[in-house]
């Protein structure tokens, strides 16, 4: 993170007094319990949001390389992103033409093809998805008039991120899509990283629920008095809104050490968790020596899987120091899965008894109150009010 945009958050932190009431947003708000539990509000959110809207789909680190390939579930539409022979990407809907099976499973990354092929009756594609040969067919299909290309999608690339729009042939504009975030996250050379290790978890929650979790510290003194309290404040997050996506910055309590320091001497990001909620599916977590990156991929309005990634900011030169990177995922998913996501998973059951009607966000969960209220605007500009 660029030096000075670091001085200005950690000003703010300054600034904000003891209890840190002036990092709070201007007003609590009131949702519906239903947004996390009605059917028909999720196939909108999978529509609008997920598939014509534009998701976050890899680091360009994870395929740099002619070949390599990233596929998931996008708004659940099967993506597959393909690096080609020149450099540039194609994103294809994972399916092949001929009955539908898939040419890559689940959500994985690889390298060294050389031809997409599919397994179920070997039909064999470019990797930009032209369809090259039906072995052993013997020309059953010689009068079929239908093109056979694998499915295109929008995909672009820029600041060392890729995103895919899974529905649709709309172009994509990043720097539109991070509505001002780029400022940050260009700066963080991405585009230089290693990818360490990547885990996929199931949880029985909305995935906004998932979401919820990261965009508040309030949290911590109650539920991780154990594990994280010792370490980070309660009541300290900062927010700022990019467009629909927000940054949530948490701190550790020893911040106010740095404030003796000369103003220039000093760094956020020993003791900032700096979060980016990339709407809708993507959480991007740059801690001082590594970025965790969170990919949800929803799969009913009660169940979403989350694709886990580290990455380091350069190739580990040791076995040692590899391993400290994957226990840093360790620790990431002991802790939510432990402690924050069982807490995810009652809410979800408790929300769906319906004898709750409504949630209450505080001004000290700002970056909630942005995340929800930009999730609603959405779905209202596409004309899915809560009464459609
Ligand atoms: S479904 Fe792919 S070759 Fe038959
Ligand atoms: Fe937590």
């Amino acid at each position: 993170m660029r030096h000075e945009r670091q001085l200005e958050l950690l000003q703010r932190v300054a600034d904000a007094g003891p209890t840190m009431r002036g990092l709070h947003g201007p007003a609590s708000a009131v949702h519906s319990a239903s947004e996390y539990t009605d059917r028909k509000r999720f196939d909108d959110e999978m529509r609008v949001l997920f598939r014509e809207g534009v998701s976050f789909f890899a680091l360009s680190c994870e395929m740099a390389e002619p070949g390599s390939y990233r596929s998931g579930m996008i708004g659940g539409v099967p993506i597959l992103v393909v690096r080609q022979t020149d450099g540039t990407l194609r994103a294809v809907v994972n399916a092949c033409r001929h009955r539908g099976a898939a040419l890559v499973d689940g959500s994985t990354t690889g390298r060294d093809l050389d031809v997409l092929q599919c397994r179920y009756h070997l039909w064999t594609y470019e990797l930009d998805g032209t369809l090259r040969a039906r072995p052993g067919s013997a020309g059953a299909f010689d009068d079929v008039t239908m093109n056979c290309d694998l499915h295109q999608r929008p995909v672009a690339e820029r600041h060392g991120m890729i995103f895919v729009r899974a529905s649709g042939d709309a172009p994509i504009d990043v720097d539109e899509t991070l509505s001002g975030a780029e400022d940050d996250l260009g700066a963080f050379g991405l585009e230089d990283f290693v990818h360490i290790e990547t885990r996929t978890i199931g949880r029985a929650m909305n995935w906004k629920l998932l979401l919820d979790t990261f965009t508040e510290s309030y949290h911590i003194r109650g539920l991780h008095a154990e594990t994280l309290a010792p370490v980070f404040d309660s009541n300290c997050i900062i927010h700022d809104a990019f467009g629909p996506n927000v940054l949530a910055v948490g701190f550790r309590s020893d911040i106010t050490d740095e404030f003796a320091k000369p103003v220039d001497e000093r760094s956020l990001l020993p003791y900032g968790t700096i979060q980016y909620f990339l709407v809708p599916n993507a959480l991007l977590v740059h801690q001082v020596d590594h970025v965790e990156l969170w990919r949800l991929e929803p799969e009913a309005v009660d169940r979403t899987r989350a694709v886990v990634s580290v990455f380091a900011p350069e190739r580990p030169r040791s076995e040692r120091s590899w391993t400290y990177f994957v226990k840093n995922l360790d620790l990431l998913l002991q802790v939510t899965g432990g402690e924050d996501f069982p807490v995810m998973e009652q809410i979800q059951r408790n929300l769906e008894s319906g004898a709750l009607p409504e949630v209450v966000y505080g001004r000290n969960e700002a970056p909630l109150i942005h995340l929800h209220r930009s999730i609603n605007d959405a779905l209202a500009a596409a004309g899915c009010g809560p009464d459609h």
